[in-house]
């Protein structure tokens, strides 16, 4: 008989945010909406964050200072060199100019939704397989997680909430592997969100554009309840 779960992040008693993070340093690939929006976010919730633009860093330099002041561009190699988690938010018809031995050995957090509108048609992205599964297959030696992709940018500021604040809204974090799921839990809750285990990779697909959940404000609750998957999550 097959039980129907999902797990939630549980801060610890005296709360994570008081305590030094999982993750301390961060590196953003993709200084646009959502990059800038969780590089703010990220120096807000005390991470060192690191912002990575298409080009060299004196590109970005000026955007980085007035949108995210406290973050600093760097080049993509600099940017990962000890950074505990690399953040994808590049378009997703972009992804093949991040160069993937710069992410093997990271944890790789994947916002990026596929929108046949901006990036045009993916077969590889097209034919119905979660987008950040097939995105693994691009980063070989990855720990590839699922987060931030079912919430718009300019949300991620207005929606942030105090750890039980009645309004408190919540994420959902999906990877194969349960160390790098974790990371990204503590991650969510001290940026401001409930932060709740999606599953595995092969389970994120409720997550995405289409999905029940994708761009709709959810509690805790309601996002497990969306989110429950028959059987244990598979990482
Ligand atoms: N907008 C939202 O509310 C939202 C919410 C959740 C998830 N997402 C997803 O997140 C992804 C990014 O969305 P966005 O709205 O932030 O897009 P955006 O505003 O167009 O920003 C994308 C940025 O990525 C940069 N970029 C491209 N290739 C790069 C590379 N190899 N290395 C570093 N930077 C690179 C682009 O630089 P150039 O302009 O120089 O190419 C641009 O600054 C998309 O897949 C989107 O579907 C969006």
């Amino acid at each position: 008989m097959s039980t129907t779960r999902t797990r939630q992040y549980s801060p610890s008693a005296s709360s994570s945010q008081t305590l030094a993070p999982l993750a301390r340093t961060v590196a953003i690939f993709g200084a646009g909406r959502v990059g800038t929006a969780l590089a703010r976010s990220l120096v807000a919730a005390g991470y060192d964050v690191r912002v990575v633009g298409s080009g060299p860093p004196s590109g970005i330099a000026l955007i980085i200072d007035v949108l995210a002041p406290g973050a600093v561009a760097m080049a993509a190699r600099d940017a990962v060199h000890g950074a505990d988690v690399v953040i994808l938010a590049v378009p997703l018809h972009k992804v093949d100019t991040v160069a993937p031995e710069l992410l093997r050995g990271k944890v790789v957090v994947d916002v990026m939704n596929y929108w046949e509108p901006v990036d045009g048609r993916l077969a590889d992205f097209a034919d119905g397989d979660p987008t950040t599964q097939v995105v693994s297959t691009r980063f070989a030696g990855a720990e590839m997680v699922k987060a931030f992709n079912h919430i718009g940018y300019h949300e991620i500021e207005t929606d942030r909430r105090e750890s039980g604040h009645h309004e408190r809204r919540a994420l959902a974090v999906a990877g194969d592997s349960r160390a790098a799921v974790e990371l990204v839990l503590e991650m969510v809750h001290r940026i401001g969100f409930d932060a709740v285990d999606g599953g595995g990779l092969a389970q994120s697909g409720a997550l995405e554009a289409g999905g029940p959940v994708f761009g709709v404000r959810l509690s805790r609750p309601a996002l497990e309840r969306h989110l429950a998957f028959d059987g244990e999550p598979t990482h």
